[in-house]
């Protein structure tokens, strides 16, 4: 069976992590099939515009790294793992594609770490989120002392990261670790209003802010000025003027 169940919404897919009976964890051929899936989405911009990622099931949308597999693996196997999953998780976001994570369940480990490359993360009020690493002898390897970092501060992460705690839906939402608390149809409702805009302008958007987090303020300003260059030559453009005047939706093409 696959590793995934894929579902097509018009631009908008929705990916099942496949794996209910091991908590949807990270093993070797699951990662393998999201690659392939990155792959395939980022090599047709415009064609799929926007992903959900989710796990099956009401449990866990990722229980982290496949704990079973991993008890067989050397240390050089778990070092090519992490290499592999590291570039995996930076397509992600290098993908022009938006990456929007639906956390059915509990987040833990890489299953957070997944969640933290998405552009974008709803919460179900159940779900539970945890970089749980120290308490397995190891830290997270797949970006999470760095994403976190960046993304709610350098206490919270220390104290998140130290403790190996893990966080309810609400706590996660409080720390700015997830957007939005709710149902699975939330998701959809984003993913749709987000493909109801100009795709090159949307895709540039994403750009302009991953690439511009580590930047002077100077140099992210000049990053966002390059950005902005690429919609400025766009029929959209155009046509959101247009439609604009004539007091009607736009109809992007992605050109
Ligand atoms: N890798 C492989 N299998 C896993 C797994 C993982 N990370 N997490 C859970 N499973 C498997 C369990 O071994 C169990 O398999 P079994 O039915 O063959 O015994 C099955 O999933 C269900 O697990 P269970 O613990 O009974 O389910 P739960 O819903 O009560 O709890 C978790 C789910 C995810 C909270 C719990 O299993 C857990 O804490 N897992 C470990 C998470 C972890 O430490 N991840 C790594 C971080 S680095």
């Amino acid at each position: 069976m696959g590793e995934f169940i894929i579902e097509q919404h018009g631009p908008v897919e929705r990916w099942v992590i496949n794996g209910e009976a091991r908590r949807n964890a990270l093993s070797k051929a699951m990662i393998g099939e999201l690659a392939a899936n990155i792959q395939r989405v980022t090599a047709m911009p415009g064609v799929v515009r926007a992903v959900i990622l989710t796990g099956a099931g009401d449990k866990a949308f990722c229980a982290g790294a496949d704990l079973k597999e991993r008890s067989g693996m050397s240390e050089d196997d778990v070092a090519r793992f992490l290499n592999e999953l590291r570039g995996i998780f930076r397509s992600i976001e290098k993908s022009p594609c938006v990456f929007i994570a639906y956390l059915n369940g509990v987040a833990l480990g890489g299953g957070t770490e997944l969640a933290l490359t998405c552009d974008i993360r709803i919460a179900a009020s159940t779900a539970e989120m945890g970089l749980t690493e120290v308490k397995l002898g190891i830290i997270p390897g797949g970006g999470g002392t760095q994403r976190l970092t960046r993304l709610v501060g350098r206490g919270r992460a220390k104290e998140l990261i130290f403790t190996g705690r893990r966080v309810t839906a609400a706590e996660a939402m409080s720390l700015g670790l997830v957007e939005k608390v709710g149902g699975p149809e939330g998701a959809m409702e984003l993913a749709t209003q987000i493909v109801a805009n100009a795709p090159i302008a949307v895709s540039a958007a994403k750009a302009a802010i991953d690439e511009g987090d580590d930047l002077s303020l100077d140099d992210a300003l000049a990053l966002e000025q390059q950005k902005y260059a690429l919609t400025l030559k766009t029929e959209d453009r155009l046509e959101g003027l247009k439609a604009f005047a004539e007091k009607r939706p736009p109809k992007f093409v992605g050109k």
